[in-house]
């Protein structure tokens, strides 16, 4: 297991414990981190969703938290909000404690969903308005501020229709705009993408760029597709409620360190054997195909042809991905694991039962 405990930390932060968070040196717009976590644990009855998590999120950066269904992303992010209680262990966020200063951290943050909560019955402007209204946004400023977000989530156009008439990906960057309108140190995003189609999901990345030039605002945000946890400064890889990986995605991927060798063979348990005897390589079987690493892919694969006497129908070979990251940290893919995620779903129906 990863310690998280070191390595949860944010390179150059400074090395004592987290639990000096606790005390006073953080306080309103301090030089300190946003968001710090501290051993971290949600028990739901006998099940713990969220397992001794600590890290520290920088201002200005953006956080992924990525991690198959039921890894305890959103628990977490409900956690830092201040809508679950926390099972043992602490927060800060934006330099107010999560449990004994709950209405200060609740008015410095701005928080979307995974459920969508706009008012499909209220025009996109209204919906603001009342977002407003609820966290006391001046009215001399309300007027400018609802402009500027909604050219910034190309909105303008539309304000005054009812939300019902909506695209997904149209609800989803109001949904944004609307966590963005107070003007929040820090925002969480649950899933901001998910349901979205490519392009949708590539539009609503730009405007987190554009967000995050534009009001230095901290976010921290939950993912399971890998491709857009790449547009973190640094991720950390949830697994059954732990942390198995913190860093940037380009360290997690160079200290995989790897290629990734998958072969299309009648018999994938026969060339499992066939691999470990004649090569020396330990494959898996994973999505159908025969998958392993070896330091040096373009080298291994004539070796392959020559010397495992396997019928190959066809080779893929990749560079480390975020994938092999998690590959490599938890023994299986995050589509494996999401697959078996929702078995164990199908099997306990008692899982699907929430309740604080
Ligand atoms: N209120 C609750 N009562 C009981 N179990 C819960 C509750 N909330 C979450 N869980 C369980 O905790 C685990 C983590 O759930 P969580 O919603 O945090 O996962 P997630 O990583 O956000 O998953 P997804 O990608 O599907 O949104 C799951 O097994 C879930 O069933
Ligand atoms: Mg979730």
């Amino acid at each position: 297991m990863v310690p998280t405990a070191w390595h949860a930390r944010r390179p150059g932060a400074g090395s004592g414990p987290v639990a000096a968070v606790s005390g006073s040196a953080v306080s309103g717009r301090s030089t300190g981190p946003a968001v710090e976590v501290e051993h971290l644990h949600k028990r739901f009855g006998d099940f713990a969703a969220v397992r001794d998590v600590s890290f520290e999120v920088a201002r200005g950066e953006t956080f992924g938290l990525l991690g198959p269904n039921g890894a305890g992303k959103t628990t977490t992010i409900s956690m830092l909000c201040t809508l679950v209680h926390p099972t043992s262990g602490g927060a800060r966020v934006a330099g107010a404690d999560v449990v004994g200063e709950r209405g200060k951290v609740r008015s410095r943050i701005g928080l979307v969903f995974q459920e969508p909560t706009v008012d499909e019955y209220l025009t996109a402007e209204e919906n603001l308005r009342f977002h407003a209204e609820l966290y006391g946004v001046p009215p001399a400023s309300l007027g400018p501020r609802l402009d500027q977000i909604l050219e910034m989530v190309e909105l303008k156009d539309r304000r005054h229709e009812v939300v019902e008439n909506f695209s997904g990906g149209m609800r989803r960057r109001l949904e944004i705009g609307r966590g963005l309108l107070h003007s929040p140190r820090v925002l969480f995003l649950d899933e901001p993408t998910v349901g979205l189609d490519p392009q949708t999901r590539a539009h609503i990345w730009t405007y987190i760029e554009t967000l995050r030039r534009a009001e230095q605002t901290t976010i921290l945000l939950t993912t399971h597709y890998m491709d857009e946890a790449e547009h973190c400064d640094r991720i950390a890889i949830i697994d059954h409620g732990e942390i198995v990986a913190l860093d940037s995605p380009d360290a997690l991927k160079a200290a995989v360190g790897r290629d990734r060798i998958e072969i299309a063979v009648p018999d994938a348990h026969g060339a499992i054997a066939a691999l470990d005897e004649r090569l020396g390589v330990e494959a898996t079987v994973s999505e159908g195909m025969v998958a392993f690493y070896v330091t040096d892919g373009e080298e291994f694969v004539p070796r392959l042809f020559a010397e495992s006497g396997l019928a190959i129908h066809s080779v893929r070979m990749s560079r480390p991905t975020l994938d092999d990251v998690f590959m490599a940290y938890t023994g299986r893919t995050i589509r494996d694991a999401e697959a078996s995620a929702a078995d164990h779903m199908r099997t306990s129906p008692h899982m699907l039962a929430r309740h604080r």
